[in-house]
């Protein structure tokens, strides 16, 4: 099977590369290269022994992205590529909606036009806004209460899928709605390397202990929850590579909704003592005040995940910190 990776060698998509080449998926990749590195292909290589066909594109790129399908003969599009940076969606949010809402309707535009039926969609907790409960599962209703433009372009885009599948009975769409992915590859050759001042947890703990920042803000700590900071579902990156390896299996004609969770929380406090652990230093931080828009508590209820596709986490988050240092320390070698 030939598939298309969108964004492939950012974050999650490279980590996804892997495991697809590993089974034997012929992988190719493109990418604008806006928020990662052309080098995410050399390890991709090391680790598999492939090195992907990589077309440098942009999705607004209409006649780049056509000439691409052309000679593709894709049957499946995972689409991974999009902004997201919450914070700078707020201050500008006509370039989230731009890039990533009409950067998807030329890809959908590509693949009716080549017969390509088949997507699977990087979407997010962020659709459910705030349920009143901890616990998401996938009947939920979404779109209502989300606090910034990146949220509400995750919508948009199912929302589209969802009309498009209905317009095309052939048509295969899987929305994965991921957690909060952390870690990376235990090869230690590849993980989140932004090249955007970074505003997720994970990246910014890095930056810490890399003195790039010098302390994390805990934005919060007087929460209902166990120690007053936010929790969240951590994925490990692994995990949440081979949930979407799993989801191939099951596509058919319509559209699949699952959460990638652990269906376990984690509070700010606990992230930052599991990797005080795992390198052995102590990380700086201070309280701060509550971020505008966070919620308390939120963790994915993984259950129909693993009830039709038979997948569940393996890894934890002492896993994801480990692999973690095990990047940071690639990183300053290299
Ligand atoms: P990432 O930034 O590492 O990867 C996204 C890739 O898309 C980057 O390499 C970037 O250069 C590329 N890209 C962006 N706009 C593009 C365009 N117009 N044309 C071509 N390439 C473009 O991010 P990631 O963490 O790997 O996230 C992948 C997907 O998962 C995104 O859609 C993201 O919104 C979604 N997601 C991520 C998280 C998370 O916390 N990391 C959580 C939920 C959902
Ligand atoms: N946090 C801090 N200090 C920081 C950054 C984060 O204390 O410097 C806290 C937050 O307040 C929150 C937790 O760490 O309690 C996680 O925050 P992230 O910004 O890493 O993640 P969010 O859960 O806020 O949001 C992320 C993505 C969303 C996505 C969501 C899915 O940014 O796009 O995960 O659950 F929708």
């Amino acid at each position: 099977m030939k598939v298309l990776l969108t964004g492939g060698t950012g974050y999650i998509g490279s980590h996804t590369a892997i495991e697809l080449i590993k089974l034997g998926y012929d992988v190719e990749i493109m990418d604008n290269l806006y928020n990662s590195k052309i080098t995410v292909l050399d390890s991709i290589k090391k680790i598999t022994g492939v090195k992907p066909k990589f077309y440098q594109v942009d999705l607004l790129d209409k006649e780049g992205m056509d000439k691409m399908f052309a000679v593709g003969n894709y049957d499946l599009v995972i689409h991974f590529a999009g902004l997201k940076a919450v914070g700078e969606s707020v201050k500008k949010p006509l370039k989230y909606y731009e890039n990533n809402v009409g950067g998807t309707i030329n890809l959908l535009d590509c693949m009716k036009k080549y017969s390509v039926k088949k997507i699977i969609f990087s979407s997010s907790a962020t659709v459910y806004g705030d349920q009143g409960v901890a616990e998401l599962t996938e009947e939920m209703q979404t779109g209502v209460g989300i606090t910034n433009p990146y949220g509400e372009t995750k919508h948009v885009i199912e929302e589209i899928l969802k009309d498009v599948a209905e317009a095309d009975e052939k048509f295969e769409v899987a929305i994965l709605r991921y957690f909060n992915p952390v870690g990376s590859h235990p090869s230690g050759l590849i993980g989140e390397d932004p090249n955007d001042i970074p505003n997720n947890l994970m990246p910014i703990i890095m930056k810490v202990y890399t003195g790039e920042i010098e302390k994390l803000k805990v934005y919060g700590n007087d929460y209902n929850t166990i120690d007053g900071t936010g929790v969240r579902d951590y994925i490990h990156v692994v995990d949440l590579a081979k949930g979407h390896v799993a989801v191939i299996q099951k596509m058919k004609p319509g559209v699949l909704f699952y959460n990638l969770g652990t269906g376990k929380g984690t509070s700010v406090l606990e992230m930052i003592s599991a990797f005080e652990k795992a390198s052995g230093r102590k990380l700086p931080y201070e309280i701060a005040g509550r971020r505008a828009g966070d919620l308390a508590e939120m963790y994915a209820s993984p259950k129909k995940a693993e009830k039709e596709l038979g997948w569940k986490t393996e890894l934890t988050v002492e896993d994801a910190m480990n692999d973690t240092i095990n990047y940071l320390n690639y990183l300053k070698e290299k």
